[in-house]
């Protein structure tokens, strides 16, 4: 079973390496062999780093991710993945306007795979203080998590 998922959300630096993250440690548990990467909508902060609390809250389930660095989302991805999950409602909707024509990606966004929280946002967790990193981990392991049984039942 293979696949390829892209996690997008507007800086790579904070809510997509977490979902990144969340998703290759589910994958490799269920034994899925996965393609799985994160992408900015905006350039800001390419080839940074992960925020540094973001680091810690993967640290802090064991993960480090301070070698992930940030790019933007380009019209390749579109053809390169199976799944383009947007982290909120901003982000889906700004890959929606750049999706080229035929694009063979499916455009998600990430809490529609946790059941119970559909069409909510991963709000951003910048401006705010630690617990926001938490939620946001919380958040994307549980859509990590619903990914990997949808892609199992598909078959893909
Ligand atoms: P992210 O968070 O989209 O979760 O990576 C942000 C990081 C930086 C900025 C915005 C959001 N920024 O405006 O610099």
């Amino acid at each position: 079973m293979s696949g390829s998922v892209l996690f997008v959300c507007l800086g790579n630096i904070c809510r997509s390496p977490l979902a990144e993250a969340a998703l290759r440690r589910e994958a490799e548990a269920a034994g899925l062999d996965l393609l799985v990467d994160s992408a900015g909508t905006g350039s800001w902060h390419v080839g940074k780093g992960p925020d540094p609390r973001s680091c810690a809250e993967a640290a802090r389930h064991g993960i480090d991710i301070r070698s992930y660095r940030a790019r933007q989302v380009k019209p390749q991805d579109f053809a390169r993945f199976d799944r383009i999950v947007a982290l909120d409602a901003s982000n889906l909707a700004d890959l929606k306007r750049i999706a080229p024509a035929g694009a063979k990606a499916r455009l998600s966004l990430l809490l529609d795979h946790v059941p119970g929280l559909e069409g909510q946002d991963v709000a951003d967790p910048y401006y705010g203080g630690p617990e926001g990193f938490e939620t946001t981990w919380r958040q994307v392991s549980a859509a990590a998590r619903g990914l990997v049984a949808e892609m199992r039942r598909a078959g893909a």
